[in-house]
């Protein structure tokens, strides 16, 4: 505090500053008004006398006033900042028992993890990872792979085509050979691109996303992942496709799930195969969600028909194979008692935190 100002009725008003810092909250509000209120301040009231003043007594004055009157607001704010302090270290103001703030914990996407463990399952029986592109020549996504030209995939209805129209005459791109550009049907046309980048033996395993011109409902997506594989060496067949398949469904599901081969069709694979496994909601009873069969089926696969490996430069009377495309989403939705396949999309994350803890 400075000296005293020379003004009776000044330094009276600022004794009363030493009691501030012994002031309550309540008792902070009324010394304010009780100096600095507008209408009953008693600082305020010496403002008012000043017009009453001679010029020459009304600027030492008023300078007076402004002094005193800062040192009121700077104790004033000085103790109801202490007084709010003290407060936070007493605990007074804290509920403890309020429960805290819960922060959204992160988590693996289901598909993304069975993603994960199955591409593990197969790094461990010897399978290498490889990947290709999402946009795809027509050549590597159908016509290598043995699909006829009329085939009804290739229909606008069913694949995404990124240029639709014919190529300008004179076009020397050099991809023009390889047809239009589309988004990859299925992860099938990596097998291609592995096989052309060396000669065999492969084993490798394929994710990644594919794209078809499907519209949402409970069991379809325009964009979804798929875990493709493709084994090839000299003297491969049946056997090793069954055997390799089983081994996997009952390391990721259970030793004992049973599983199962049904004949299937594809242009790429001769014989071809779809394999089921026990549904894991019912395990075999029946239920809505394996439409009352007790099975699911997970994937489709086969022996790579001969052509296909001709067509990307394998010599088919040296070498065979097999490969299998599975869908990783229906996996998840059987495990994770999905109803619908759009709660996988959309970042949900009342679907993700229910998860999170097996997923995580
Ligand atoms: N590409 C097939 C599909 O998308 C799956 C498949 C892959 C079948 C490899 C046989 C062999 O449905």
């Amino acid at each position: 505090m400075t000296e005293a100002t020379g003004y009776p009725d000044l330094d009276a008003l600022r004794a009363r500053l030493g009691q501030i810092a012994e002031l309550d909250a309540d008792g902070v509000e009324r010394e304010r008004v009780a100096v600095l209120g507008r209408k009953q301040g008693a600082l305020t009231a010496l403002f008012k006398t000043l017009p009453s003043l001679s010029p020459e007594e009304r600027g030492p004055f008023g300078a007076a006033l402004n002094r005193v009157k800062a040192e009121f607001e700077a104790a004033l704010d000085a103790r109801t900042a202490a007084l709010a302090a003290g407060a936070a270290q007493a605990g007074e103001r804290i509920d403890l028992t309020m429960p805290g703030r819960e922060r959204w914990l992160g988590a693996e996407h289901p598909v993304t993890k069975v993603t994960r463990e199955i591409v593990d399952i197969f790094r461990s029986l010897g399978f290498a990872v490889a990947t290709g592109p999402e946009a795809e020549t027509e050549w590597l996504n159908f016509f290598a792979l043995n699909f006829p030209p009329n085939h009804p995939a290739l229909d606008l209805h069913d694949t995404l085509y990124l240029d639709v129209g014919d190529r300008p005459a004179g076009d020397d791109d050099p991809e023009r050979e390889h047809g239009r550009i589309l988004l990859r049907t299925h992860t099938s046309p990596v097998q291609i691109r592995v096989m052309q980048a060396g000669p065999p033996p492969y084993r490798v395993v394929i994710p990644g996303m594919v794209y078809r011109a499907d519209p949402f409902d409970p069991s379809h997506a325009p964009a979804f992942a798929q875990i493709e594989a493709l084994a090839v060496d000299e003297g491969i067949g049946m056997v090793d496709l069954k055997a390799t398949l089983t081994a996997f469904a009952h390391r990721f599901f259970s030793p004992t799930t049973p599983v199962r081969f049904r004949p299937s069709y594809f242009p790429f694979t001769e014989p071809s195969a779809e394999l089921d496994v026990e549904c894991q909601i019912c395990h075999g009873s029946g239920c809505p969600a394996c439409k009352q069969t007790g099975w699911m089926e997970i994937l489709g696969c086969g022996m790579v028909h001969p052509k296909v490996l001709e067509n990307a430069g394998v010599d088919s009377e040296k070498y065979s194979g097999w490969a299998f495309g599975m869908g990783p989403a229906r996996v998840a939705m059987n495990r994770y008692q999905l109803p619908d396949i759009r709660l996988l999309y959309g970042g949900d994350m009342r679907l993700l935190s229910r998860l999170g803890g097996e997923a995580s």
